[in-house]
């Protein structure tokens, strides 16, 4: 991998997944996707803002028709870590009724947030709602949640890059590394 000379790179401790292993999972999923989905009325709908990235890879690897929507929800509380409490900021443009709807995540944590965002989109009668997750933080899990895609699983630790945040920064980083503890715990 080329070198970044940035200043953003004294704050990862290591990369986790490169730009290659990214490219690599949203070919695999994207392949998947398209078998599971052939015949059907697909939309993936992109959790903002963190799943901006892997949205944008994950589509062009997807060779069956489909619509994409954007939801933005917060959930209460700011940090590290999920209140359970989810705000939705900005909601679907269009009805998803008779859908098949695909949400579009960066990471499954406790899981609280998709747990709710299943709900509430089950409500609006789509045929199908499933989950394609970029990253899966299985230790943490406190709601009951599946995901039926999944990226790759990742440790117990906070990570950054590839659209995932601390405190809105690092988004931009291409691949996925810890954010050094230090950095949060200041
Ligand atoms: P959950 O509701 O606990 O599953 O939290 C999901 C959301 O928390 C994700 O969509 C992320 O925005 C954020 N999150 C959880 N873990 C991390 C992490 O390691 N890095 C960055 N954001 C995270
Ligand atoms: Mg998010």
């Amino acid at each position: 991998m080329e070198v970044l000379t940035n200043e953003m790179l004294n704050d990862i401790e290591k990369v986790l997944i490169t730009e290659e292993e990214i490219c690599a999972i949203a070919k695999r999923l994207g392949a998947a996707i398209s078998r599971d989905y052939e015949g059907k009325k697909l939309v993936l709908v992109s959790v903002l803002k963190g799943s901006v990235m892997f949205m944008a890879d994950l589509m062009r690897y997807i060779t069956v028709p489909c619509r994409i929507d954007f939801m933005s929800v917060s959930s209460y509380g700011s940090g590290v870590k999920t209140s359970g409490v989810v705000k939705i900021n900005k909601d679907l443009d269009k009805a998803i009724e008779g859908e098949d709807v695909l949400i579009v995540e960066d990471i499954l944590d406790s899981g609280m947030t998709l747990s709710y965002l299943v709900e509430l989109l089950r409500q609006r009668n789509p045929s199908s709602v499933e989950i394609c997750t970029f990253l899966d933080k299985p230790e943490r899990r406190t709601a009951d949640v599946y995901a039926k895609y999944v990226g790759t699983q990742v440790p117990d630790k906070f990570v950054v890059g590839y659209g995932l945040d601390y405190d809105e920064k690092y988004r931009n980083l291409p691949f996925v590394g810890v954010l050094k503890p230090c950095v949060y715990s200041k």
